[in-house]
């Protein structure tokens, strides 16, 4: 590229008498990615420009000729003809000098602003609308798990620790599990964007303006809650970022869970579940194979959200006030965390609605008396015995169970009662999984009740 004084100039203005090296150029230009904040950057500024001619910065004909302008560059971007130069560096630089080109009005444009300010204020707009998206989402992937839920409402599953399996639930209840998760999620999303509703512009590039802008009539006019209250932390504040690559990050580790669940359970070797031909892939090589692809690269992409959360949190921490070109950084990786959040969600909601749950063999695995083995336990205690000694009578009963090769449930009354003298016929009726199922009745436990009551209240909530 050329490096006439004419090309610096244009960008830069008098201070220099050279353009840009093209490595620099190179290095330094953004366009390529913060092109996507052509909405809210347009809104920023037309809503900068009425309150300047509110303030008699601009004429009424100026204003006119700014906002026809911007129009037509928002719908050229929107129809994808909009020439984005490279050369001009970013999404501000790009839209600004395109309107100067159609109306000298343009060059008013900047009047008391920054691209410190204009940059921090399309990135809360940003933030702002993307969490928006995130909690419908959210709620989208939350009434997809209620449903899988009350389709299989009769379907009761081992409760895993360690992997081993441990106690009965109903598939219901680990299904609600995740839904609670999700709800934590979307409150934290809400809570950050309350603190991302505040409007930087005004702050100029860090010390506000000689000119008298009216920063509350732009705060109203783009729909912000606040002004910010220190022009050097306006500029130079990311936090609301961090907080959203956060939440983010947090809501893909729960995506990631589920998506560990959803592999083990397709497996053969658990047969829970079948996920439909629509949401699995083949084996190029493996004629028989259909693997769970979809669950292993929401899983797999949790890596970049963290990731991301990790540059993000390096960028801001040794930065001096106040604005810092570090902060350029901010945006891939917040776009990314943005983008694969919600594609996992999206995809994750289209494919519960393909999981297909075996009853038969979830009936079998959870057909294991010693799932119940704390059940006898506590039978025990309701008689009397100190749950220590309840805890290790059990034990014994488990490991002359799998001596003699005889499942727990059908060892001779002669054996507990050699155990323990408390031991008697009604100790045997214990291992029944549905019953052991309803004597959990406490609020949050999975007895029928209780999870019917979430289902419900879940079904009410989400609707
Ligand atoms: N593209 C820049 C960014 O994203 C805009 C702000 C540039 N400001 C400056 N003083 N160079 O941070």
């Amino acid at each position: 590229m050329n490096t006439s004084r004419q090309d610096k100039k244009a960008l830069w203005g008098g201070r220099f008498a050279a353009a840009p090296d093209q490595l620099v150029r190179e290095f330094t230009k953004s366009v390529h990615y913060d092109w996507r904040l052509y909405r809210e950057d347009i809104f920023g500024s037309l809503a900068h420009a009425r309150m300047l001619r509110e303030i008699g910065v601009i004429s009424s004909g100026e204003f006119a000729a700014i906002e026809r302008g911007l129009k037509q560059i928002f719908a050229e971007i929107e129809a994808g003809v909009f020439a984005w130069d490279a050369a001009r560096e970013d999404v501000h630089m790009n839209i600004e000098a395109a309107l100067t080109a159609r109306t000298p009005a343009g060059a008013k444009l900047h009047t008391g602003r920054s691209r410190n300010d204009q940059v921090a204020t399309d990135m809360r707009l940003w933030v702002k609308h993307s969490i928006a998206t995130d909690r419908a989402l959210i709620t989208g992937l939350q009434t997809a798990l209620v449903r899988l839920a009350r389709k299989y409402q009769r379907v009761i599953i081992p409760g895993y620790t360690h992997l081993q399996r441990a106690q009965p639930v109903w598939f219901a209840h680990h299904l609600l599990a995740y839904v609670e998760m999700l709800a934590r999620d979307g409150a934290r999303l809400a809570d950050a964007r309350r603190r991302a509703d505040t409007l930087p512009l005004g702050a100029g590039a860090l010390a506000g303006s000689t000119i008298p802008l009216r920063r509350e009539r732009v705060a109203r006019l783009l729909g912000f809650g606040a002004v910010a209250q220190n022009s050097l932390d306006a500029v130079s504040d990311r936090d609301f970022i961090l907080e959203y690559a956060a939440a983010g990050a947090i809501l893909a580790v729960h995506l990631s869970r589920l998506a560990e669940d959803l592999v083990l359970w397709s497996t053969a070797e658990f047969g829970f579940i079948r996920i439909g031909d629509a949401f699995t892939t083949g084996s190029s090589l493996m004629p028989q194979k259909k693997n769970p692809d979809v669950a292993e690269l929401v899983r797999g992409k949790s890596g970049r959200v963290i990731g991301n959360l990790v540059a993000l949190l390096t960028l801001v921490k040794g930065l001096p006030m106040t604005y810092n070109r570090d902060l350029q950084e901010d945006k891939e990786r917040l776009f990314d965390t943005v983008d694969t959040v919600q594609q996992s969600l999206a995809v994750f909601t289209a494919l519960l609605a393909e999981v297909r749950v075996n009853a038969a063999v979830c009936a079998r695995a959870v057909a294991d008396p010693l799932l119940l083995a704390t059940d006898v336990a506590d039978w025990l205690v309701n008689r009397g015995v100190p749950f220590r000694r309840a805890h290790e009578v059990v034990g014994q009963a488990v490991a002359i169970s799998e001596r003699r090769r005889v499942p727990l449930d059908r060892l001779p009354l002669t054996v507990w009662k050699k155990l323990h003298p408390v031991c008697a016929a009604g100790l045997r009726k214990i291992f029944n999984v549905r019953a052991a199922l309803s004597r959990r009745k406490m609020t949050g436990a999975p007895g029928q009740q209780q999870v019917e009551a979430q289902l419900r209240r879940w079904e009410q909530v989400l609707k």
